[in-house]
């Protein structure tokens, strides 16, 4: 079976960035795609770049840790799209801070985000991929996941990801779903271009100073992560489940 085939995949924070990658990636797949983000009317460029192309795709405004949000906004996909078999846990957002002056909603808002919408989003989404039989989940790690000075509830947060993957992948095997994990490394989208602003850097001296850790020489680009995605939502990659891609351009310590 190709991986042509047409199904409904959900992309969250899919507004910019990797998850707007990811959702151009899976449209070009033959995918019909729900676009969701915080804001509907963010959602409509990659709306647009996907119609452009001739796919299929849907704005969607939801906040992935809100559980009322979530349920409406699966509906909206099941109603409009169809039931989704695709689902890539994208949306993400950083608080950094050393411990020591670390908030509890910086905490919060965190776990909230990556651990909390992963989970709302996988409940809403995984009784259509059983009943379909088929499913692929994609969680969205971090190389942060193996510590990251700054960020103790970011790397938490991904690496509770990484744990979350592989029980997914134990209990829904049986219903022909898989549950992987892309722990990208440096990826230059707005998330990394705010840090450095926080850091007092220029991005391009920032993405410089970063490339010249990465045995690739290069930082990523958001279509590096959506094509490591798309492998992994692809039907052919029904044996690959519960693992975690470090998509880095190296190895990580
Ligand atoms: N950029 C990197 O270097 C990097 C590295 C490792 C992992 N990641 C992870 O990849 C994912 C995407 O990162 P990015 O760099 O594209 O970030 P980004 O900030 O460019 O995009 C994140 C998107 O998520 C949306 N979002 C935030 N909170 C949300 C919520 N509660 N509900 C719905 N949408 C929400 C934002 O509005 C935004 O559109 C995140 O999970 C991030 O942690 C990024």
């Amino acid at each position: 079976m190709s991986t042509t085939e047409q199904r409904v995949a959900v992309v969250t924070g899919a507004a910019r960035g990797i998850g707007a990658a990811t959702a151009v990636r899976l449209a070009a797949e033959g995918r019909a795609v729900a676009v969701i983000d915080l804001d509907e009317s963010a959602c409509k460029d990659t709306v647009e770049k996907i119609t452009a192309s001739g796919g299929q795709a849907l704005a969607v405004g939801a906040d992935v840790s809100d559980e009322a949000q979530v349920e409406a906004a699966v509906a909206r996909v099941v109603e409009e799209l169809g039931a989704p078999t695709i689902l890539v846990n994208n949306a993400g957002v950083l608080r950094d801070n050393l411990l020591f002056k670390m908030s509890v909603s910086d905490w919060d808002t965190v776990m909230n985000v990556h651990l909390r919408g992963s989970f709302l989003m996988t409940r809403a989404c995984q009784k259509y991929m059983v009943d379909a039989g088929f499913g692929r989940i994609v969680n969205l790690s971090s190389s942060s996941a193996l510590g990251n000075r700054g960020q103790v509830n970011y790397s938490a947060a991904k690496a509770g990801l990484q744990g979350f993957t592989k029980t997914l992948a134990k209990e829904l095997g049986k219903f022909g779903i898989t549950a992987n994990a892309v722990a990208p490394g440096f990826i230059a989208t707005e998330m990394t271009k705010a840090t450095a602003e926080r850091v007092g850097m220029g991005f391009e001296d920032f993405k410089a100073a970063a490339a010249t850790q990465i045995p690739v020489q290069r930082v990523g680009e958001p279509e590096d992560v959506a094509n490591a995605i798309a492998f992994f939502t692809g039907d052919a990659a029904g044996f690959v489940s519960g693992q975690v891609l470090y998509v880095a351009g190296g190895p990580l310590n």
